[in-house]
């Protein structure tokens, strides 16, 4: 039975004030900025593409579907992150309400989520970055370092840019997190102008009967492609796992992680009409720019060039928060023993998880730079997916077995949300393929493998 061992939230608290402790500087404005430096990136620059193509215009109904799944979830996550604000997000929650096996599988599952999101992203970046590099100056990298081998670009070995920009961010983050948070906030403000830029050009060269037939591949298309822009959303979660770094979790988590959401949403919502109303929906099929795309056809080349401007800094955020969660989750596990203790040693002068950082960097800026990652993005949203459902039962759990404890925020409508999130997130599973339900499930063997051989004896459960 000590697979369901748990900690007690109050335990929780104790024991990361004991430990190694982060520095807390972060209020509600940073986290906004953290959440939409984490969502808005390959997602609606590069994958509103191949979904204009799966779904016709209704992609907007798609976007608002994927909301919807992650609306209800964040609802969960804030319900939790207010209430254990301890750094390591649905792992932190799951330990104190699953039990140690279970929170394990979510942290192994969220490494899934964070390092191969940053890993994917960087392949984006890459592409418009060396897209940038030829359409001003000219450059070309040698074939050989343009992309991963095995992929379309034949004669590719490495793709050198995936990987220096994820080493580059690394550096960053292993400096500390205001070092990290001043360039992230000064990003986010370039990359929201450049969306509300291509709105208030865009809007004016829309022809409303590109919008019919507005759903040629009917309700499937639409719900398949919402299973895959649901990575547009992915990084709201990582709010959350910045929960030890925030100054008031209590008011600033629940603020952030909503704010975020919403104001993404919106601007998806709007982007993807304008887009649909530009281009015939078919011309988006094998266009990796969609979205400057839909300028150059309305004839402003000169704006999609800073549309390309902004989806390059975009996309850099993004992978910033990205490996940051990465970093932190890894941190608290570590410091709970599941992973061995060098992974959460504290650098006397940046205060950060120096180590670990450099560590789960470079690992994905090699994946980013020798993996072609074109089918990633469904196994980073499957594990996602998987994560959101197992936060939602942890509230409805916690809500029975501890319903006295004092919530900061609580999730509004319980069962009702909860219950709702599950069901969208399970049916957005259900819409990926085959293969990306493979490979998760031999991650998760991995994940066991390493829990039973390792994990489980070293557990400070154990020690306690
Ligand atoms: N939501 C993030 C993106 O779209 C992961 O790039």
């Amino acid at each position: 039975m000590d697979l369901f061992r748990k900690r007690s939230i109050n335990e929780l608290l104790q024991h990361s004030q004991k430990g190694n402790h982060l520095k807390r500087d972060l209020g509600t404005w940073d986290l906004t900025l953290l959440g939409i430096g984490a969502i808005i990136g390959t997602g609606i620059f590069v994958l509103t593409g191949e979904g204009a193509v799966t779904a016709g215009p209704g992609l907007i109904l798609s976007f608002v579907i994927s909301a919807i799944a992650c609306g209800l979830s964040a609802l969960a996550y804030a319900e939790f992150a207010a209430l254990v604000p301890i750094s390591g997000s649905a792992y932190t929650y799951s330990y104190a309400t699953l039990g140690e096996f279970i929170a394990w599988i979510i942290g192994w599952d969220l490494v899934l989520e964070y390092l191969l999101a940053a890993s994917t992203v960087s392949v984006g970046w890459s592409g418009y970055f060396q897209n940038l590099l030829e359409g001003l100056l000219g450059w070309k990298l040698p074939v050989a370092l343009t992309a991963a081998p095995g992929g379309e670009t034949e004669g590719a070995l490495f793709n050198l840019p995936a990987f220096l920009i994820l080493m580059i961010i690394t550096f960053l983050l292993s400096r500390g997190i205001s070092a990290s948070k001043r360039t992230n906030n000064v990003m986010v403000v370039i990359k929201v102008s450049v969306v509300l830029l291509f709105i208030f050009v865009g809007i004016n060269y829309v022809k409303p009967e590109h919008w019919q037939p507005f759903l040629p591949f009917g309700a499937s298309g639409v719900m398949n492609a919402a299973a895959m822009v649901f990575f547009a959303y992915i990084g709201f979660d990582a709010v959350a796992a910045a929960a030890e770094e925030t100054r008031n979790p209590a008011k600033d988590l629940p603020r952030g992680l909503i704010l975020s959401l919403g104001i993404c949403t919106l601007l998806y919502i709007i982007v993807t009409g304008i887009m649909t109303g530009i281009v015939p929906f078919m011309d988006f099929k094998g266009v990796n720019h969609p979205v400057s795309l839909a300028l150059q056809v309305a004839g402003q080349d000169w704006m999609a060039g800073v549309v390309d401007l902004g989806a390059i800094l975009g996309m850099t955020t993004v992978m910033l928060v990205m490996l940051y969660g990465q970093t932190r989750i890894f941190f608290t596990m570590s410091r709970d023993g599941l992973l061995p203790r060098r992974f959460s040693s504290v650098h006397p002068k940046y205060q950060t998880p120096f180590g670990a950082t450099w560590f789960l960097g470079t690992i994905g800026a090699l994946i980013g730079g020798l993996v072609p990652l074109d089918k990633l993005a469904e196994l980073v949203n499957i594990g996602t997916l998987a994560a959101f459902t197992l936060v939602s039962i942890g509230v409805l759990i916690l809500r029975k077995t501890q319903p006295n404890l004092k919530r900061p925020f609580r999730t509004p409508f319980v069962p009702v949300v909860p219950l709702g999130a599950i069901a969208f997130c399970v049916f957005l599973m259900s819409r990926l393929k085959a293969i990306t339900w493979a490979a998760f499930l031999i991650w998760l063997v991995i994940g066991l493998i390493i829990y039973f051989t390792y994990s489980r004896r070293n557990s400070t459960l154990n020690q306690d």
